[in-house]
């Protein structure tokens, strides 16, 4: 099944509204209105609505990189779906290794978020990946199952077509060390087999993104394994022109998948 390719850029906690307004008018300007592929754009809160306001008739699409689970109320500093989707905003990144490590986000906190954002037509990004400890005590699929279990409960089979799996080894994140390619379609494979269980066939056509270090120095390898749909990056993503790199990437991948 061909699954449409997605180049998403994580800014974390990077980039003041007025910087943010710079990179993503030079994504937008570079990726215009193509359609081979999605691209996507998650910067900081605080830079949602300048960075939406510049996408106009381009198809870059604008995500953010946390979400209450919450709809509304005394819920300091917390932003709901409905504020998200007031600024256009398509995609949410949840169950980031950030957050699971430095905020302990468990799998219970992070699904109720996932049903949030499927009831507001929000695509959530649920990430998923293990530790270096864990890798080293062979714990791989047991810790990516768990938490995709845990993260997708009770996600009705007609409403997973949307959602989007990151693996991101956390072992990978930011240090420069990326998975090899055949280490990360390994677990691209396990976890499209853990969606097909969960979902039927409605697993197949869900995208499984890859992040941990990629840049356009590997992307090519990687996103030419079956069950890798594009990826999530970080540092990369906050250079227009390695970011287009990757958009690139991601296209040449789609004309060779189809
Ligand atoms: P990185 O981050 O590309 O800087 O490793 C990826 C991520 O954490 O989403």
């Amino acid at each position: 099944m061909a699954r449409k390719i997605l180049i998403a850029g994580n800014w974390k906690m990077n980039k003041t509204a007025t910087e943010a307004a710079d990179l993503a008018g030079q994504i937008i300007k570079a990726v215009g209105n193509q359609s081979d592929i999605d691209v996507l754009m998650c910067p900081p809160f605080t830079s949602i609505a300048a960075v939406s306001e510049l996408v106009g008739n381009s198809t870059v699409r604008v995500g953010a990189q946390n979400m209450s689970d919450k709809a509304s109320g005394a819920y300091t500093g917390e932003i709901s779906a409905a504020m998200l989707r007031d600024l256009r905003v398509s995609y949410v990144i949840l169950g980031h290794s950030e957050r699971r490590s430095y905020y302990g986000e468990t799998d219970e906190f992070i699904n109720r978020k996932v049903l949030a954002c499927l009831e507001n037509n929000l695509k959530p990004v649920l990430c998923v990946g293990e530790t270096l400890e864990e890798r080293e005590a062979g714990k791989v699929e047991s810790v990516i199952k768990t938490q995709l279990v845990g993260g997708l409960k009770d996600v009705p089979a007609e409403k997973a077509e949307t959602i989007v799996i990151a693996y991101e080894p956390v072992w990978a994140i930011g240090t420069g060390k990326t998975a090899t390619p055949d280490q990360a379609q390994e677990v691209h494979a396990f976890i499209r087999a853990q969606l097909v269980e969960l979902f039927g066939t409605v697993g197949s056509s869900i995208r499984i993104l890859y992040g941990g270090s990629m840049k356009p120095a590997n992307a090519d390898e990687l996103l030419a394994k079956p069950d890798i749909d594009g990826g999530l990056i970080g540092g990369a993503a906050l250079v227009a022109k390695d970011f287009l790199a990757l958009v690139e990437s991601g296209v040449k991948a789609q004309s060779k998948s189809a």
